[in-house]
This record gives C-alpha cells, structure tokens and sequence, in this order.
C-alpha cells in the first residue's frame, strides 16, 4: 500500500483532528471497517491492553469483539504487539498502522499500547465515546501510519479536592478523558487549610473532623467584600479503599497518581484535628471556611516530624508513585518566628533562621522517602534555606526555581502560573464563571515551552515535564472542573507530548475542533472557543 506523504503533516492531520499531533503520520487511501467479528489478536501482556480495547470500545459498538490469543500480524485483525527490540519509541511510544487490510499496534512496552488505543479512538467515528450501542454507523478507521512517543515523561494535571471535595466517581471520569488526551500523571492535593481528604488509620481525628468544614465563602476572597458565607457545611474524603481503587484505575490506564500531603504550612485541617501539631496547642482551631494563605504551619518537634512520617508511610502504602509531593509553598513563618520553642528548637539544631528551619523540615521528609525508596517533590519554596539533596522541584512562581534547580542539577517539573495555572480565567472575567483571578487564555497554554533558554542541553535533561494546576477554591463540582480544564488541557497535552518543532496554534485550534465533537460526545463541559481570530 503506497502511502501518500505530499502536502504537509498539519494538512493530514488536521483532518483527522488528533490530539495531541503524533510524531510522524501519513495517511493513504482507503479505511478498515470494524465488524463483530473482527478479532483482537494479542499474546503475554499485551492482551491485558487488547482487553482494555475490548472495553473500552465494546460500549458504542455494541458488540464485544472477540479476542484471540496469538502474535503475527494477520489479515482482518486488530493485532496488538510487544516488541522489547522498538527501543527507539521509548517507555510510552508505539506504531500504529491501518491499512485496508487491518491493524496492527506495536509498542516496546504495555503504555505504548494503551496510547496507541486513544490515538486509534480518536481515529474512529465521535460516536465512537457514546456509552450505549450506536446503531446505522460504519465503524472505519482511516489507513494510516503513525510513530509516535512523547516529548516529556511527566505529563501532568493536578486537582484539587481539599477546597472542594471531588467524589471518587468524577475523579474516574477525571482520569478517563486525561488518558484519551496522553497524560500520565495526576497529582491529588489531598490536603490544605479547608480539609484533609484521606483516611489515614493511625489518626482518625484528622478525617473525623479535618475532613468538615462548618460553611464556605461566598464569591471572591479578594473582590467581594465583606465576606460573606454559605451556612452549609462541607466536606468528605477518600477512605482506604477508595485510593486503592483509584490508584488501580489510574494504573490500568497507564496515569500514575502523585499524592500531595502539604507541609509545613497549609496546614490547619491537620491542626484543627490534632492541636499538638501546631505551634499554639492550647488554642482549638476549626478547619478554614476562608481562602488565602494562611499562617497556620505544624510546628518542628520530634513528635510532629513523626507523625508526618507515620502519614507518609500509609501513603506510601497507598501510592505505588515514585513521587511524593510534600507541598512546601507558602509556609508563613510568623508562628515560627513568635514561638519561644519554635526557636529554642532553631537553635538545638544550630539553624541559622526560620528558612533554614524550613529546610530542616524539609530534609527530613526527603531522608525518610528515599529509605523507602521514593523520591521527594515539592513547590519551588524548597529551594528556600537550601534544597534537600534528593528533591525534585515544581516550579510554580515563574520558571525559575526550576532553572535555579536544574542548575544545581535536581529534576524539576515546571508549573508557572503564567502557563499552567488552569484556575486562572479563560477570557474576560465579567463573560466567565468566578475564578480565582488572573488570565490564562487558550494560545497562551499552547505557546508554553517548558524547556527555558537558560539551560543548556545538560541541564534542560532534568525537566521531566509540565503540569496543569487546577486549584479549587472556585471550582465547587464536576462540571466546573472540566470547564476550567478543557479545552487547556488538550493544549497542554500537546505541548507536553508532541515535538516542538510541529508547533502551530492555527493548525491545533483546526485539529481541536474537529476534537470537540468527541468531548462532546463524552458530555465534558468544556468552554467553547472563542470565535478563531484568523
Ligand atoms: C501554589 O499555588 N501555592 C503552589
């Protein structure tokens, strides 16, 4: 079969509105209809990816098609193939080729192959993502070669449940339209201020009373004065059981979730159910009902760092991730500085100051997670008081604290608020629903380049990637998620898989509209695009 490969890729590709834009792709006449007995052909561990198809297809189609133990390409089949010797497309890359003939999907390793099944979803008919049979349709698959591996290894989104619960359900949900768009990580920020959303068995306070709050602003912290609030209380979390099955889900679709446990600041749930924990134990806090930062930080004693590391170890349990997130941001040392233990305790460890306390802290969360064996991340005020040798950094105030920590030759993960911050408004804030502030229009996402000029090759090998925050103070439900998430996130996507030198926004925003009619099958509610200024 001659491929056609005249006419430019953005041309080819634009018709078939695949995002994120693969590697390298032609097309040739002709399509491969799937029928009820077209057989899915797999063998050792690539038939737990050719049963995910099954699954994943069987729905719309109405028809499971059948599966079919063995390896070889053969005529009329969907043939899923491990080839250890396709090193070249590394961890997640994978072939696909359709001809008139049928499929057949190789990858070196099994996430290639779960790739490789979005790219193939997105091939198919839109009414390909409906949840019951479809009838009247032809279920074709345009003739193509695709080779395609990401640019980025941590390919991220994070949420938010602690301001605003998420239900386990909407996270599922969550996770399933990441994966169809290529990501490979979630971040949960499981707690903060307003709530501590999981079960931890050796401390039930801190879901028996950390996981409530009494009420919640209304409106915008800073613009809507005076405050005003709900009356109704808020909360819930995730029990054990409950991260086992996500952290499985996740897994199945080839999404690692990173667990965020915030310290030393952010901490008023903790200490809302614990008093000891802070540094004013005989006061009785509630859990925040207000947004901001606030001063509430765990004080340094032994028993504290002890708790913190007993949390950890539960989930450590939890959480197979290489990756712990600690927080880190936004730690006010004032409590630090107005307790006469806080500094006893800076001056018994022969610190310099409250920042180098900070580190301190810090050190001791980065020592106990790499004897486990994991490996500590947190937000760019890390850096302060000095940076734990074994720390990876998300740089979120700009680019850089993760250049200063590329330089010094730690991992980073960029997350600027310029081009990440997924919480900030879409377009003008009096056309938007409440947000936390700030603007973060579509193109803005699409022209992020996570690898800053001031790095050299050496050092440009230590940004694993981007993330997408969405922080959730304004974001109350479901529906608000997926609006404040997409459509930026399929501009992400892109910017954290496809090559850089492929980059061009009109040539996205043509793919992403043909992309829309899947999400909308899908019901995500995203916010429409603005009408295209070219
Ligand atoms: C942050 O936005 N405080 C990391």
């Amino acid at each position: 079969m001659p491929y056609s490969t005249s006419g430019n890729r953005e041309e080819h590709t634009a018709n078939l509105g695949l995002i994120p834009q693969p590697v390298e792709m032609r097309t040739a006449p002709g399509v491969f209809t799937i029928t009820p007995q077209t057989p899915l052909v797999a063998t050792g561990e690539a038939l737990a990816e050719a049963r995910m198809a099954q699954d994943t297809l069987a729905p719309a189609m109405g028809f499971r098609l059948p599966l079919i133990e063995g390896d070889g390409p053969r005529n009329g089949a969907i043939v899923w193939l491990l080839d250890e010797t396709l090193t070249e497309l590394g961890d997640e890359g994978y072939r696909l080729d359709v001809t008139t003939e049928g499929v057949v999907i190789r990858a070196p390793k099994r996430a290639g192959l779960f790739f490789g099944l979005q790219t193939m979803r997105q091939l198919l008919p839109p009414a390909i993502f409906r949840q019951a049979r479809v009838e009247g349709i032809e279920w074709t698959l345009p003739c193509v070669s695709i080779t395609d591996y990401p640019r980025f290894q941590w390919r991220g989104l994070m949420v938010d449940p602690a301001r605003h619960f998420i239900p386990k359900s909407a996270l599922l949900r969550f996770i399933d339209v990441m994966a169809l768009h290529k990501f490979n990580t979630l971040q949960l920020h499981l707690t903060d201020d307003q709530g501590w959303r999981i079960e931890i068995r050796k401390y039930p306070k801190l879901t028996e009373i950390g996981a409530w709050r009494d009420e919640t602003l209304i409106g915008n912290l800073l613009h809507d004065t005076p405050h005003k609030f709900d009356g109704r209380p808020h909360g819930g979390y995730y029990t054990q059981d409950d991260i086992r099955e996500i952290v499985r889900y996740a897994a199945d679709r080839h999404v690692t979730v990173v667990p965020e446990i915030e310290m030393p600041g952010h901490a008023r749930a903790a200490i809302a159910s614990y008093p000891e924990l802070g540094c004013n134990p005989d006061q009785r806090l509630s859990v925040r009902t207000i947004w901001g930062v606030c001063q509430d930080i765990f004080n340094p004693s032994d028993e504290t760092i002890a708790f913190l590391q007993d949390v950890l170890v539960e989930v450590m349990e939890l959480f197979p991730s290489t990756f712990i997130h600690i927080g880190g941001d936004e730690a006010v040392k004032d409590q630090w500085k107005a307790s006469e233990s806080v500094q006893a305790r800076i001056r018994e460890l022969g610190l310099e100051d409250e920042e180098e306390l900070q580190s301190w802290f810090i050190r001791q969360m980065d020592d106990f997670l790499t004897r486990h064996g994991r490996r500590l991340i947190g937000w760019d005020e890390i850096l302060q008081g000095g940076l734990a040798p074994g720390a990876t950094v998300m740089s979120w105030r700009g680019m850089d604290g993760g250049i200063a920590a590329a330089r010094k030759g730690h991992d980073v993960v960029m997350a600027p608020t310029s081009h990440t911050y997924f919480d900030y408004y879409q377009g003008p804030p009096e056309d938007e629903p409440l947000a936390w502030g700030g603007l973060l229009p579509l193109e803005t996402v699409y022209d992020f380049e996570p690898i800053p000029e001031e790095l050299d090759k050496e050092q440009s090998r230590h940004i694993l990637g981007a993330q997408g925050q969405l922080w959730g103070e304004y974001i109350p439900d479901e529906r608000q998620l997926e609006y404040m998430a997409y459509p930026r996130a399929c501009a992400l996507a892109e910017v954290v898989w496809s090559p850089k030198e492929g980059r061009d926004y009109d040539g996205f925003r043509q793919r992403l509209e043909r992309h829309l009619e899947r999400l909308k099958v899908l019901d995500v509610n995203y916010r429409p695009l603005d009408p295209a200024s070219r």
